[in-house]
């Protein structure tokens, strides 16, 4: 049997695309029974984008994945693997990487929608990962991409205050074995919590109709409770694991990089890794909740702010829907 040398692989490109219009505590005020301090004290969120009606994923994903892919100094004929985690695609199919791939003009690539809620981007990453490092693809682009406004319902001040539209994208190709790159990633489902956090209907199961619209089945449902301890656990857990597996020690982390769901729920996972602010990204303040478009900004930011070097540790760290929950361990390297 032959053996295959498997690549190390790094991330050599970053873009993001969120829309310009805002949507703040204020705003919120307006539309439900809720108030600023109460969001701010309860979530780190104060303000979220959101796309003008008809705005489809594929807008600000292909965006976000054109300046990756420049910044990567690659063209859009370069890429061969585009993976789409998204629970917001423009359509129910084709995939929302097919329509990306015709926008960007990415001819020589193939690709998949992947659905894991809010770990999509990690397991998507994973996913394309394990391609570039077998040698099946050579210029990947992994793409996290939401319109979450979609699927919310505005009269719900449980759920509207948390989510926001935007979408980040990274390249990943093999790099030399010395150089940085993503060293290992933990990953884990549990279908006992979909009863916890999901969409009703619209899918095969429930398919539409005018008794579910007129229900509001379309929308986010969420058990805030059940899944925040639930995401405190997961989060912290799967951050500690992934650097003791690979023989560190948590002073070894630089940059923590959690899924922005909720500042409480990030601060768990902080303690945790007994790391101070500085080493901890936060965007849900200006993004909310972008499920699978908040990993990759927020490193994304983490870097243009310049608290990240190259050959630095970080852990990304997510939990979502399903549920699903994962860790992936990177040596910084741009
Ligand atoms: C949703 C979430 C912010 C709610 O926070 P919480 O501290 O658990 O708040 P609770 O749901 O216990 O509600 C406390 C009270 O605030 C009220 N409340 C809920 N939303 C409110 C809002 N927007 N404004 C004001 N009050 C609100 C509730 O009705 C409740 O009132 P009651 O005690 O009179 O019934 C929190 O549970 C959470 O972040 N969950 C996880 C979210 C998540 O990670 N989701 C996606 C997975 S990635």
């Amino acid at each position: 049997m032959t053996e295959i040398k498997l690549h190390n692989v790094g991330i050599t490109g970053m873009g993001m695309s969120f829309p310009d219009k805002i949507l703040s505590n204020a705003d919120l005020e307006k539309m439900v029974d809720t108030n600023d301090q109460w969001i701010v004290e309860r979530t780190g969120i104060r303000e979220r984008r959101i796309v003008e009606k008809g705005v489809g994923a594929s807008v600000h994903g292909a965006e976000a994945a054109r300046r990756a892919i420049a910044q990567a100094g690659l063209a859009p004929e370069d890429i061969d693997l585009i993976v789409v985690p998204t629970v917001t695609p423009d359509m129910m199919f084709p995939s929302t990487a097919c329509i990306i791939q015709d926008l960007i003009g990415a001819t020589n690539a193939w690709g998949y929608d992947l659905g894991a809620a809010c770990s999509g981007y990690l397991f998507a990453l994973e996913s394309a990962r394990c391609q570039v490092a077998s040698g099946m693809a050579k210029n990947a682009v992994v793409i996290g991409t939401e319109v979450m406004s979609s699927i919310i319902d505005y009269e719900d001040r449980n759920t509207c205050i948390l989510f926001g539209d935007g979408a980040g994208a990274a390249v990943i190709q093999p790099v030399a074995d010395s150089a940085p790159g993503i060293i290992d990633s933990i990953n884990y489902i549990d279908g006992s919590g979909v009863k916890h956090l999901h969409m009703k209907a619209g899918g095969s199961q429930m398919p539409a109709s005018s008794e579910t619209v007129a229900n509001k089945l379309h929308y986010v449902y969420q058990e805030g409770g059940e899944v925040f301890k639930r995401a405190v656990r997961g989060m912290a857990d799967v951050a500690l694991q992934v650097v003791e597996k690979n023989g560190l020690k948590k002073s070894d982390v630089k940059l923590l990089v959690p899924h922005q769901a909720n500042t409480r729920i990030i601060a768990a996972a902080q303690r945790r890794l007994e790391l101070t602010d500085e080493q901890v990204v936060i965007t849900i303040d200006r993004y909310g909740n972008t499920t699978s478009a908040s990993i990759p900004t927020a490193l994304q930011i983490a870097y243009e702010e310049g608290r990240v070097e190259k050959g630095d540790l970080v852990v990304l760290v997510s939990f979502g829907a399903g549920f699903t929950w994962g860790a992936t361990l990177l040596r910084w390297g741009l």
